[in-house]
């Protein structure tokens, strides 16, 4: 920005760069050669803007966002855009600015609003991954000539991941941004707008930027945003002032030329940056085996994740000649390397402005590039790059070919041939380029009359995820007599065979075909033929992906049947019913409520108190391991991992990595001074392996290195002899080869189980199986200590067989069930993980009888660990699925079932403890009047009455969730409080702050002890030599324990205060502290909790193992598409009884975060490992190990409308201020969804004759929705009682 000058001065006074350079935050920095292996993210961090966080480093999670602005010259304008600077090569933004999250706002000199609106909505818990999501916002704002529409605004944090928030509030925060509000902090009236100005999007100061009669206006007409905006007070928001600008674009980036570069980095490689395509062509002739780069989006994938190797990398970003983008009389030629925001841009443009019938491809394209990848990596992959890299998963590759696309390549000699997309793919990752050519451009015709061009594409995940299966087709069509008929046609498909794959012979069957239901089922019995996929095809799901290419087709004949409908002799219309199956999804702007109580206690307790940390995570200032600086002389440490599920270690040799650089040492097992043994319970893992390795991933060994890349280089080189061995990789072959972790087997038993089912007390017993995968625990932040390792294995997998017995009117009596744990390679934490399951496992229903038997298997996996929840969801998810079998057999509707079975006050529950103070009926009932269930109900009847393809189902789940630890000592809680004489107070506790608030719920009991402002209260970090022997911050009882034990010490010192207190009044606590310090008075002291009347006895499997349980209930309805399976959450309303919340604000955040990650646990976040279902995965090694494979919730997942209710008046007498325990509670009742889904699948097999009940493992992918969608389409491929694979 800064001021610009028009174009022809600007011609003028260009200068041609001496040296590379780049601007960061306003700040010149000179880039030295040697930096070419280096990433943008390395770079920043190394010179210490840690704000900028490395969450995945493969694109996937957003963390690393910054945004760039450079001079365009084409344009003739600046453009800003985000970019995940994990990706972004350093030499790539040579001559640009970037932009971190530290050159937005800071704490010291004042918060951006964005920064300030974030913080202000509870928009942090970790906060890890909160820069990243700013800076996206921050780059929509500083690019949109206007405010942005709220659509906008979710489209631009596809990228972004949080695991911690559920996004709603983040949603909040940034639409206030939005088109639909532009009173953005101030009032607009207060604003004093001038006559030329508008509320900048960015900074929401008054701003010439939007306005067409501001004076920096270039030749073209084009917009600038240049002017320095008139800084205006925030008072309404904190009584601050930001008096900065925004940083401006660098004056000596407008003024400079571009020179080619070339420059080298470690290990011989060499970066070069020419600017003309003969120079291009050139160099690829002198070094024939370059990498052409544009957007690094697949060769840095490459190079850091696949380890290939590449010695020269050629960045085209500036060749002219390959980023043209013509709309010319028949078509549109596109540039290789124009971006794909570019051309989404430019296709969005056209479509407004061509004849409608000339740009079927375009909007196909449109949205099929909605759905690729998020904004950041769009904003810098390239077309080019997408097309030659050959994925047989592009999303464009198959588009390209059915809209007859037409590649122009240039050769060395500058001589140009054309081809057509059809036959440019010849084989995996292989296409129609010699040595001496590259890709030009790609020529896009438009379509005509009667021709149509649509896209298909189903993914694990709707944003940002690589298609299981896509799609681009076409038919041309031509009105002979009173038919249409097919005058040329093309289907192509990608993920079905190792390329992207034209169906020829369908296209061969349909051409001089009439188009009616005779040409839809010849097609698609042709098209069965054309597609073959293998039993043990590479991505498994065959069955689905089959399925996918015949319900895709069937899609584009009813697509284009509507679209001809009316226009002209069309025989056969379409019924609505099946118009449902063309519907394309559409979210509308996020609907959210938060309905709660205020009950303050003294001056804090009870308020919505934003989270402590939140300023200073919105400001990137927070610092977490990873930004730690190294100390001088550090070193670095990589681990030594097993490539062997199961084998015996022959022999280990390291004298590779002793001979590899930067080498510094290397342990193994025999190094290990005094016990090699360790284990968070039982001790029976080793540190390192020594005789048998028992997992794929296990700890061999750790090479210590000068840096993390030469320590994981000399890792690699460490040599590893194995004898393989027998591995045990499924609970099933655990089961039936015995093998158990030792004494890890456990009974609970009430009434008689066996006389029950003998009686004739029950009317039906049924018995069945719920298999439920295990989930990934993915926090962002990666697992750092001041040595950085990297790990897996965050799961709980579980397998369980039921028998039940219940009576006509689905009252049960009796249930028996048998609970089988993965524990993996070590018992770790799974034997408290099966208790809890096992406690859980009848959710709040009574039954007379009760048999629990749980286990934990040993297998050869890594070992797993728990989850949100310890094991509970998973004990009542098998009693949820129980009640819905029961429903299905009594022709009953579940919810029905469940409140015949509900326990009440005094219920005495399988473990022995009595039900106190239950609230349970009365949460129930005032959530099925909230959201009017029985009225959903009949409107979800109707809508699947009219809707063949699409179905709706509605769910409400209960939920009771004990509090405390099962194992009694851990229920102790210590803590430090000091008074100081400056009247503040500091805090120290046993408990961590993982961004769930517990230290700023502490820190209001605290300020509520003293009758003192939270702003006088510090919490010091968590540190055992101030607070001893703590206990895991775990359980969902840290806020109870550690407030109780702050509290003990604050009323200890408040009675030492009280003989002063009681003398006079003081005019602050500040005074009453001094006074008591003169009179020598101890300020400081020690508090303590434990957890009273709570302790179980596993011998006779009785006792009360919990201080108190916490109740809730959700509803939530979705909509499935039963020929993909795609899914949608339209509502979900979650009712919670917290008691007197401590913090309402961050009590919602945990109830919406747990439920997001909930919904991931059954509906999206699937392991696959290496294991008999997954014969195409190495043995005992997981393929869903990233962003990129594995799936957790994005801000397009979250419910449409989402609602979150507090119980009001139920103070609860077992904690802190009649406060109730929050974090894992809410994780159960997003089952809620699953439930949903598994109603409108109901819905959809009924249509198909199928009532009987069928079983649907957690998480319910697309694959497990559209397999149990039983029609015509599944029928060549699978029988009704077909089960997708999961590895439990
Ligand atoms: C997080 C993430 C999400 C993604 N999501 C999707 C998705 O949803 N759908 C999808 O289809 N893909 C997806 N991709 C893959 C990737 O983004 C695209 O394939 C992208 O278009 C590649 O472009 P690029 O400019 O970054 O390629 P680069 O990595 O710069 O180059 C890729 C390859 O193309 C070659 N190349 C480039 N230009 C030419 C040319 N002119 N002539 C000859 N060879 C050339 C290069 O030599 C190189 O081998 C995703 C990738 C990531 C990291
Ligand atoms: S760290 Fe860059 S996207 Fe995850
Ligand atoms: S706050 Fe988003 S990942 Fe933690």
């Amino acid at each position: 920005m800064g001021s610009l000058k028009n174009e022809k001065e600007m011609e003028e006074t260009v200068e041609e760069s001496k040296e590379a350079i780049l601007y960061v935050n306003g700040v010149r920095k000179v880039l030295p050669d040697g930096l070419a292996h280096l990433t943008l993210l390395e770079y920043l961090r190394g010179v210490g803007l840690t704000g900028t966080k490395l969450g995945c480093g493969e694109g996937g999670c957003g963390a690393c966002t910054v945004m760039i602005s450079h001079y365009d010259r084409k344009l003739r304008k600046c453009v800003h855009y985000a970019v995940n600077a994990c990706l972004a090569p350093l030499y790539s933004v040579e001559g640009m600015h970037v932009i971190t999250v530290e050159g937005v706002g800071n704490h010291k000199r004042g918060l951006h609003p964005i920064q300030e609106s974030l913080a202000r909505s509870h928009g942090s818990q970790c906060g890890f991954c909160t820069p990243g999501f700013i800076m996206s916002l921050y780059a929509l704002l500083r690019s949109s000539q206007t405010p942005p529409t709220e659509e906008q605004i979710e489209e631009s944090l596809a990228g972004n991941l949080c695991r911690c928030t559920g996004y709603r509030p983040i949603v909040d925060a940034f639409r206030v941004f939005a088109k639909t509000s532009d009173v953005l902090y101030a009032d607009i009236s207060s604003l004093s707008l001038q006559e030329d100005e508008f509320v900048c999007p960015s900074t929401g100061k008054p701003c010439s930027c939007g306005s067409k009669t501001v004076n920096d206006i270039d030749t073209n007409g084009q917009i600038i945003c240049s002017a320095s905006y008139k800084p205006i007070s925030y008072s309404e928001i904190d009584g601050s002032t930001y008096t900065d600008k925004e940083l401006i674009f660098p004056p000596e980036l407008l003024l400079r030329k571009l020179t080619p570069l070339n420059l080298s980095g470690l290990g011989g490689l060499k970066w070069h940056r020419p600017l003309t395509v003969k120079h291009v062509l050139e160099l690829k002739e002198k070094y024939p085996n370059a990498k052409l780069l544009i957007g690094n989006t697949e060769v840095g994938i490459e190079m850091r994740l696949k380890k290939m190797q590449y010695k020269v990398l050629i960045s085209v970003s500036h060749v002219p000649e390959l980023n043209m983008l013509n709309v010319k009389e028949d078509g549109i030629e596109i540039g290789a390397a124009v971006r794909l925001t570019e051309l989404l841009n430019l296709f969005r443009e056209v479509v407004t402005q061509r004849p409608a019938h000339e740009t079927s491809a375009c909007k196909a394209f449109i949205e099929q590039l909605k759905w690729f990848a998020g904004t950041q990596i769009k904003n810098v992959a390239s077309v080019g790059g997408n097309v030659c890299t050959a994925s047989p998963i592009s999303d464009l590759n198959p588009l390209w070919m059915a809209a007859r696309a037409k590649f122009q390549i240039i050769n060395f000699s500058g001589n140009i041939r054309t081809t057509l997309a059809e036959n440019f793919f010849l084989d995996y990752r292989k296409v129609d380029l010699v040595a001496d050519e590259i890709l030009l451009s790609i020529f896009l015709p438009w379509t005509r009359p009667f021709e149509y061009v649509k896209e298909f594409k189903q993914a694990h995940r709707r944003d940002d995820d690589i298609a299981i299966v896509n799609a681009g087709m076409r038919v041309c069509l031509e009105e002979i007599g009173e038919e249409w008929v097919v005058s040329d046609a093309s289907v192509a498909y990608g993920g079905v065979a190792p390329r992207s794959l034209g169906a020829i012979k369908t296209k061969e069957f349909l051409i001089g075909k009439k188009w009616n239901q005779h040409v839809l089922q010849g097609a698609l019995n042709v098209l069965r033929a054309d597609i073959e996929l293998k039993e043990d095809a590479p991505g498994g799901m065959v069955e689905f992906r089959k399925s996918l290419t015949l319900s895709f087709f069937f899609k584009f004949f009813l697509w284009v049947s509507h679209q001809i409908e009316g226009k002209k002799s069309i025989k056969e219309s379409l019924s609505s019913s099946h118009l449902s199956a063309i519907k394309s999804f559409h979210r509308p702007p996020l609907v959210a409520s938060q309905d709660y109580d205020i009950k303050k206690h003294g001056t804090s307790v009870g308020l919505p108190e934003v989270h402590l940390s939140s300023k200073l995570q919105v400001t990137g200032e927070a610092e977490y391991t990873d930004d730690t600086a190294m100390p001088p002389n550090g070193l670095h440490a990589a681990l030594v991992l097993s490539k062997k599920p199961h084998a015996r270690i022959l022999s280990i040799d390291d004298s590779g990595a002793k001979s590899s650089p930067g080498f510094a040492g290397s342990f193994f097992a025999k190094d290990v001074p005094g016990s090699n043994k360790i284990g968070p319970v039982v001790l029976d893992e080793e540190l390192f392996a020594s005789e048998f390795v028992t997992c794929v991933g296990q700890v061999i060994g750790v090479v210590v290195a000068d840096t993390h890349e030469n320590a994981k280089l000399g890792a690699a080189k460490v040599h590893v002899e194995y004898e393989e061995l027998p591995a045990i990789l499924s609970i099933e072959d655990a089961v039936s080869a015995k093998s158990f972790h030792p004494n890890s087997q456990k009974i609970l038993r009430k009434g008689d189980v066996e006389l029950c089912f003998q009686s004739d007390q029950c009317d039906m017993i049924i018995e069945g199986k719920v298999q439920v995968g295990g989930q990934e625990h993915f926090y962002l932040e990666p697992q750092s200590s001041l040595v950085w390792t990297m790990d897996g294995g965050n799961e709980v997998h579980m397998i369980s067989s039921t028998q039940v017995g219940f009576t006509d009117e689905g009252k049960v009596l009796a249930l028996d069930l048998q609970i089988y744990n993965n524990g993996g390679n070590s018992l770790d934490l799974s034997l408290a993980v099966v208790e809890r399951a096992m406690f859980h496992s009848d959710n709040v229903y009574e039954i007379p009888h009760v048999r629990i038997f749980g286990s934990v298997c040993f297998t050869n996996f890594p070992s797993n660990t728990a989850f949100r929840g310890f094991g509970g969801p998973q004990g009542m998810l098998i009693a949820e699925n129980w009640i819905q079998r029961i429903a299905l057999e009594l022709k009953k509707s579940p919810e029905e079932i469940r409140e015949i079975n509900f326990q009440g006050e005094g219920s005495i529950l399988h473990y022995g403890q009595r039900l106190e103070y239950c609230t349970l009926a009365q949460m129930w009932n005032e959530l099925k009047s909230a959201c009017d269930f029985l009225k959903v109900r009949e409107e979800v009847n109707e809508f699947n009455l009219h809707n063949q393809w699409k179905k709706r189902g509605v769910a409400m789940i209960p939920t009771k969730f004990g509090i405390s630890f099962t194992t009694k000592f851990m229920n102790q809680a210590g803590a430090l409080v000091n008074v100081y004489t400056d009247g503040t107070v500091l805090v120290t506790h046993g408990g961590v702050e993982m961004g769930q608030g517990l230290h700023t719920k502490v820190a209001q009991v605290a300020a509520s002890a003293f009758n003192i402002s939270l702003s006088s209260v510090f919490i010091s970090e968590t540190s055992t030599d101030k607070v001893p022997n703590a206990s895991p911050t775990a359980a969902s009882a840290s806020s109870d324990m550690y407030a109780a034990a702050v509290l003990d010490a604050c009323k200890q010192i408040k009675a030492r205060m009280e003989p002063i207190a009681s003398q006079r009044n003081f005019s602050s606590f500040a005074e009453l502290a001094t006074a008591c310090y003169l009179e020598r008075i101890d300020l400081s002291a020690h508090g303590f909790y434990i957890t009273p009347d709570i302790g179980f006895d596993w011998s006779i499997g009785k006792g009360k193992p919990f201080n108190y349980f916490t109740y809730g209930a959700a509803f939530a309805e979705v909509e499935i598409d039963t020929l993909t399976g795609d899914f949608h959450t339209r509502t979900a309303n979650i009712f919670m009884d917290l008691g007197y919340s401590l913090n309402p604000a961050i009590d919602v955040g945990q109830v919406e975060g747990a439920f997001i990650q909930g919904l991931g646990w059954v509906a999206l976040e699937e392991l696959k490992w290496g294991d008999a279902a997954h014969k195409w995965i190495r043995p005992g090694c997981l393929y869903t190990c990233g962003p990129g494979s594995y799936k957790i919730p994005s801000l397009n997942d979250i419910p449409f409308k989402f609602s979150v209710s507090l119980l009001k008046g139920h103070p609860n007498v077992k904690a802190i201020h009649s406060s109730k325990a929050v974090g894992e509670p809410p994780f159960f009742l997003a089952s809620a969804v699953l439930f949903a889904i598994k109603d409108a699948i109901i819905a959809a097999r009924a249509e198909t004759g199928h009532t009987e009940w069928f079983p649907l493992d957690n998480p319910a992918t697309p694959e497990r929705i559209r397999m149990a969608c039983l029609d015509e389409f599944t029928a060549p491929f699978i029988s009704s009682d077909f089960h997708p694979k999961l590895s439990v």
